[in-house]
């Protein structure tokens, strides 16, 4: 038996987060009148398997992450090892295209506060995981084509794997780049609605935690978003994993 060493992960969904997941879900659940089937592709740690009422499957591409919860699976979100409309919600949250897919071994140093001159913890998916991503990880991908490409195939997928009249959800964040705010939501929430497949049900802001320290300090976006969308067409489909 291959034991697999536990990492860090940079960017877990916050209690805030996890909070509009639920009630989205709480919702979901009244309209439904049944236990339902969630799928988080891209599942990191597992934070989505705290989530109550509802059987929850994560999917995530490194083992050092998967390894933190039962009912998370390694496998490559690109590929999802599942039937079409297995389940009712897929939910997730991607990279954001921004710093913290940095794969170089920084060092910077506070130049602020109270650890002024002292190393940065390099808040990148690289230096958590304490090796090179596997290939196909979006947390490796800066803004740009190369992150759209990844992430439309993702996408694509989460619909894929969606019954129809169930929900894709998405949490996702703009970032300050050379002191401009990239527009990572808006080419998410474009995208969602581009597949043909999903129509808006609701937007939704939560104000994004400050940092303290570091680079970035005071160059925040004020929130972060959650898109909720549902798959067109009412059919009922019988939710089966493979
Ligand atoms: C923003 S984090 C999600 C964190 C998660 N919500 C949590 O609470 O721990 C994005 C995750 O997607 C994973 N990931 C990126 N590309 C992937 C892919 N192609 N297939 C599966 N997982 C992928 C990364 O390894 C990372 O753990």
């Amino acid at each position: 038996m291959t034991v697999v060493e536990l990492r860090p992960h940079p960017a877990k969904f916050s209690d805030a987060i996890l909070e509009v997941l639920q009630s989205t879900l709480d919702a979901e659940s009244r309209r439904h009148q049944r236990h339902l089937r969630v799928l988080d592709p891209m599942a990191g740690t597992g934070k989505i398997h705290e989530l109550a009422g509802a059987t929850t499957l994560g999917v995530e591409l490194e083992p050092e992450w998967a390894a933190y919860h039962s009912r998370t699976v390694v496998a490559d979100a690109t590929a999802l090892p599942f039937s079409d409309h297995a389940f009712d919600a897929a939910i997730t949250s991607p990279a954001y295209g921004n710093r913290m897919a940095d794969a170089h071994e920084a060092k910077d140093v506070y130049k602020t506060g109270p650890r002024a001159g002292q190393l940065t913890d390099r808040i990148t998916y690289r230096h958590k995981l304490g090796r090179k991503l596997s290939p196909n990880n979006g947390g490796g991908l800066q803004w740009g084509a190369k992150y759209q490409e990844l992430h439309l195939r993702i996408l694509a997928e989460m619909v894929r794997v969606t019954a129809p009249g169930g929900l894709v959800v998405v949490n996702v964040s703009n970032h300050i780049r050379n002191h401009r705010e990239v527009d990572v939501a808006g080419w998410w929430r474009e995208a969602m609605v581009r597949t043909g497949l999903l129509v808006p049900e609701q937007d939704v802001t939560v104000p994004t935690p400050r940092m303290r320290y570091g680079q970035n300090h005071g160059a925040r976006v004020e929130h972060e978003w959650v898109f909720v969308m549902r798959r067109r067409d009412e059919t009922v489909c019988r939710p089966q994993v493979r």
